[in-house]
């Protein structure tokens, strides 16, 4: 199939380093009214020019912060642009440099099924106070739901926290869409494996008996990160033989297995802190999105760092924003035209943004209380 690019022919074509000039002068212009927001795992090429860098969660309080400027421009996927609309009330115009740039595991967690299964753990396990709890990477109709049933979300650096709230205040907790970090994070809280239950939400019984819905602590979706899931613990023995002294480091997205035979698990952010403030001539194996461990690799030469596993683990969906999808998207504003702009409606806007709110209050509170007790606030694990 051939790749067709999402942006007008006219930027087809042009020298890099034209583009990257193009890039500066219109955001020279645009000067304050604009913020260029970038995740870790888009490519160089883009990252570079971002004015923000950072994971879901600080990308999210970032986007909340920036009152002079009119435009956010998200190099990301799309629930994270969702996220920066949410978090400003509807108020700025965000936009997506590459409209199409989705994220399969968000696409796993349809509105409908969510809100069909739920109904369905109501009618069989209503005597139960359930807490839903999204990840942040799901749509912002299903940020509403969390909020409007007194759930919440979270991101892979406070999940822990999130899911310690959860358990303290409700009888279950039901986790969506990523099963690996829901698994992940409720085994390092405590739950027993055989109180973590995970669900089909394409039966009509979701492939479980009322009994295993009623003994469960955690009802987990059956969705995942198709980057992450590729990583094998195989690769972790192998490398131990080969370095013993090799440390691995992981994103909570990993299935189970590696998670449990990792040596620290945290979000993007953890684990570029983490790979900075190693000594020099450490060793590290990172299983994580290879945009962010190739740019770790060129960046901290006087350390061993080694991506995860031989298949090269790449988010083909934040690879897709390209220079010449920025350069439009900043030209286009400069000119006072507002391209890709992703807009929430106002009604979902209300309670996903309640749910947001909750989970900033949990994750604040829980920092404040780690840094009482001296404790880490960022490691999972
Ligand atoms: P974080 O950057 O929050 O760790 O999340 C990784 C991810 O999968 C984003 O889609
Ligand atoms: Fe989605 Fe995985 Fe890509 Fe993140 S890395 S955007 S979870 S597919």
């Amino acid at each position: 199939m051939q790749f067709v690019p999402s942006y007008p022919d006219k930027y087809q074509g042009i020298p890099e380093q034209e583009i990257f000039e193009r890039i500066k002068a219109a955001k020279q212009k645009l000067a304050s009214k604009v913020v260029i927001l970038g995740h870790h795992y888009q490519r160089d090429e883009v990252f570079q020019f971002a004015d923000i860098t950072g994971d879901s969660l600080k990308l999210s309080m970032e986007a909340a912060k920036r009152p002079n400027a009119d435009y956010i421009v998200f190099c990301g996927v799309h629930f994270m642009a969702e996220t920066a609309d949410i978090v400003n009330d509807g108020k700025k115009f965000v936009t997506l440099p590459d409209a199409t740039a989705g994220c399969p595991m968000a696409d796993s967690a349809k509105d409908k099924d969510v809100r069909r299964v739920w109904s369905y753990l109501q009618s069989v396990i209503g005597e139960f106070k359930i807490c839903p709890i999204t990840y942040i990477n799901c749509y912002a109709s299903l940020k509403a739901f969390c909020g409007e049933n007194g759930g919440t979300i979270c991101t892979s650096s406070n999940a822990l926290k999130v899911v310690e709230w959860g358990f303290k205040n409700f009888d279950k907790v039901f986790f969506f869409p990523d099963q690996h970090l829901g698994r992940n994070i409720s085994k390092l809280y405590g739950i027993p494996k055989d109180e973590i239950l995970l669900v089909n939400y394409r039966k009509p019984d979701l492939g479980v008996t009322v009994e295993q819905l009623r003994k469960a602590k955690v009802i987990l979706w059956n969705g995942m990160c198709p980057v992450h899931d590729r990583f094998m613990v195989e690769d972790i023995f192998a490398a131990r033989i080969e370095d013993p002294l090799i440390q691995v480091l992981v994103h909570p997205e990993v299935p189970e297995p590696v998670a449990d035979n990792s040596d620290l698990m945290g979000s993007t952010e953890f684990i570029i802190k983490t790979v900075t403030e190693a000594p020099a001539g450490s060793s590290w194996l990172v299983a994580t999105e290879v945009h962010l461990v190739g740019r770790l690799i060129k960046k901290f030469s006087d350390k061993k760092i080694k991506l995860l596993g031989k298949p090269i683990c790449m988010c083909s969906q934040m690879d897709r924003t390209t220079p010449e999808h920025l350069c439009w998207n900043l030209e286009s504003l400069a000119e006072g035209k507002v391209v890709n702009r992703v807009s929430v409606e106002t009604g979902i806007i209300k309670w996903s943004k309640i749910a947001l709110e909750r989970m900033f209050e949990i994750t604040l509170l829980n920092d404040e209380a780690n840094k009482l007790s001296g404790k880490s606030t960022s490691a999972i694990k």
